[in-house]
């Protein structure tokens, strides 16, 4: 049997799109490394799904005025559709809304609760009086008792990653209406996490996941010294698994406690589909259980998780946990509320053809061991520069050289020199010390690798330049090329992990149809052999232009300004008017009736506008924001009865009342429209 492999990648939340930090911190690694282990041969569950439960959905609805489920209907489609566009090789991707969940994750608390694992305590919980709600989780803000970072959430701090009960909140606030909470009376069950120390110890601490990165060991290492504590694993909610005991009517279990259960009712639903028995996959102890995740997961799925497998029993624990560090994005935290981000599923849109630029660049910068930052020059700078000039120049010559000479056919080589010798040698030791760094799970080390099999290539062609033998030396261009066509298909093979959809072109071009394993690049003699015939080349990548980079920087812009917009305080209230003054302004409906853009300026517009009383000319400054066409026939809002004046020695008689959008974009006085919000002045 071959080894086999449980390797989950953290169920997105389904309150928002999946953005490139999340790409680059977990799917990204988990595909290679899931694509890489298939090429091994081994038998490999890669599971993921939708986290469908929790306050943030619940939170996102009630803004909304829908209902949780349509939220997470409409982010689990999008979510699910980006993944497959981009080539992510789940075997499952499901959704713990589905029945097969609540069925297991209601089981599985049930097991443990008649086990005795759980205490069962009634005790103080905030509660936000005016809204009538328990505060569970990110239902409150305040200051993190550990490190003072004042926005933590009730239920673990992003500044520190420690994890805490709301309770432990220093000025916790209400997030539904900015209160302060009150202490009231409920009743919940814990998981006593402090009598899980001495296996904690044992197995994290005890030499044994040392190998852990040390990121991961690090934080598991200052939990465990400073004690575990019970942490509750039901909330006070009506959005989530009812919780599957008597006397918990109205409760339901916390978020936390569902989710990694998640892992396991995918695997359930593969397996039914597939026809497999799902239990060794999480039950044999030769099975390795692989968690990718963002390094915010990391208590959940070192500490909270494995005492839960332990506690119910039967379960394997993780082998690895090869948690990720951040991306920024242009030097600023992502973040999906400020929509300061690369979303995949908008990517996809811009870059239809371009999956594989993404996944090279991400894995290039991948917050392996530090947080690191996502640039579109550096995008661009990574495609041109190196797919495009090294791996695509090299595949290029390969295909076009071979049709030009032997009209596509590998050709046979005669005596090998030196240089070809070690050449090939030098190639067949390629997939060992890629795939030792992905089995490290060192990525970016393991696509340098790679890279520099294609670099090999390069630097071969140009050193025996065939373009110059094939003028003096028949034999000796066709044992180049027979060199270079076999270098061009262990990069077909050995690309597949980092970009797979790279690999299919030029398995394509080279016509390689049979698959090929990973280690037969290392073991077989040939790997195209003469006489095979390969098909007419086409491009591998395109080189990215300035004006699409460009194109992406404006939309960041655009957030950018939005923002600031939004958090922009309103002007201060100018000083108060009598009735008197205000019965002074004659303010009437008017409605344009040509405009043209005043000769020479940037921002003004020559309006026409049908007042009632006549046909005036007014000046008005929102050429920027509209161009003379859009507005003709609008009806607009006008003070008429304002001084004339000269603007460029065009007299403009009143003023068109306008306010600015989120973006900074003038519109026409209409409070109720989109972007438009209180406080934003009139003028
Ligand atoms: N939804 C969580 C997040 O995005 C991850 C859940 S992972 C699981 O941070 F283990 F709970 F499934
Ligand atoms: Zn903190």
């Amino acid at each position: 049997m071959s080894q086999r492999y449980t390797i989950t990648a953290a169920l997105p939340y389904t309150n928002g799109p999946i953005h490139i930090g999340h790409l680059a911190g977990v799917y990204v690694p988990a595909d290679i490394y899931a694509r890489y282990l298939r090429m091994q041969g081994k038998d490999v569950a890669f599971i993921c799904g939708s986290d469908e439960h929790g306050v943030p959905i619940t939170i996102k609805a009630k803004k909304e005025g829908i209902t949780p489920q349509d939220v997470v209907d409409r982010y689990h489609a999008i979510i699910k559709k980006s993944f497959t566009d981009f080539g992510i090789t789940f075997d499952n991707y499901s959704r713990t809304s589905a029945k097969v969940h609540h069925d297991t994750a209601s089981d599985f608390f049930k097991t443990m609760y008649d086990q005795g694992k759980f205490l069962e305590e009634t005790n103080q919980q905030l509660y936000d009086a005016q809204a009538n709600q328990f505060l569970a989780d990110r239902f409150v803000i305040g200051t993190c008792p550990k490190c003072g970072y004042e926005e933590a959430y009730g239920d673990q701090c992003e500044n520190c990653g420690t994890s805490h009960n709301t309770t432990d909140l220093i000025n916790p606030k209400s997030v539904i209406t900015g209160a302060v909470p009150v202490l009231k009376e409920t009743k919940h069950w814990f998981l006593p996490l402090d009598h899980y120390e001495d296996f904690f110890k044992e197995w994290i601490l005890k030499g044994h996941k040392k190998d852990w990165k040390t990121n991961v060991y690090g934080q598991c290492k200052s939990w465990i010294d400073d004690g575990l504590r019970p942490r509750a694993v039901t909330r006070d909610l009506d959005w989530g698994i009812p919780v599957p005991v008597e006397g918990a009517q109205g409760k339901v279990l916390y978020v936390w406690f569902d989710a990694p259960i998640g892992y396991i009712s995918s695997t359930k639903e593969w397996a039914a589909r597939e026809g497999k028995d799902w239990e060794p996959y999480w039950k044999d102890e030769q099975t390795k259980l692989i968690h990718f995740i963002g390094k915010d997961n990391i208590v959940f799925h070192c500490i909270i998780f494995p005492a839960m497998l332990k506690g119910h029993g039967d379960y394997i624990l993780p082998d690895n946990v090869p948690a990720n560090e951040f991306l920024n994005l242009e030097g600023r935290k992502l973040s999906t509320s400020k929509n300061w981000a690369v979303w995949l599923h908008e990517y996809l849109e811009d870059f239809p053809e371009q999956q594989d630029v993404l996944r090279y660049t991400l894995t290039a910068n991948a917050p392996e061991t530090k947080d690191n930052d996502f640039t579109w020059k550096d995008f661009q700078t990574r495609n041109n520069s190196e797919l495009v000039a090294i791996f695509g120049n090299f595949i290029n010559r390969v295909a076009v050289l071979t049709q030009k000479y032997y009209d596509g056919v590998v050709p046979q080589p005669a005596a090998f020199n030196q240089v070809d010798l070690e050449t090939l040698e030098a190639l067949r030791a390629y997939p060992a010390v890629i795939g030792s760094s992905i089995e490290k799970y060192r990525f970016r080390e393991s696509q340098t690798e790679f890279m520099n099999l294609a670099r090999l290539g390069n630097k071969y062609l140009a050193d025996e330049e065939p373009w110059k033998t094939i003028k003096t030396d028949a034999e000796r261009t066709q044992t180049v090329m027979y060199v270079a066509l076999q270098i061009a298909s262990a990069l077909a093979v050995l690309s597949e992990p980092f970009l797979p959809f790279t690999s299919n072109k030029l398995k394509s071009i080279l016509n390689i149809d049979a698959p090929l394993l990973w280690d037969d690049i290392a073991h077989k003699e040939v790997l195209l052999s003469s006489g095979h015939t390969i098909n007419k080349s086409t491009l591998l990548f395109s080189k990215i232009e300035d004006d699409q980079i460009q194109k992406q920087l404006d939309k960041l812009e655009a957030s950018k300004k939005a923002n600031a917009a939004e958090h922009a305080a309103a002007e201060a209230q100018k000083d108060t008017i009598s009735f008197e003054d205000f019965t002074k302004l004659d303010l009437r409906v008017g409605k344009i009736v040509a405009a043209e853009k005043m000769p020479k300026t940037k921002k003004l517009l020559v309006l026409q506008v049908d007042t009632g009383i006549d046909t005036r000319t007014i000046v008005s400054g929102i050429a920027e924001s509209f161009s003379p066409e859009d507005i003709v026939g609008k009806k607009v809002t006008v003070l008429v009865n304002l001084a004339p004046r000269a603007l460029r020695g065009v007299e403009s008689q009143g003023m068109i009342l306008m306010t600015e959008d989120k973006t900074g974009k003038l519109v026409f006085v209409n409070p109720d429209q989109d972007g438009v919000s209180p406080g934003m002045t009139i003028n």
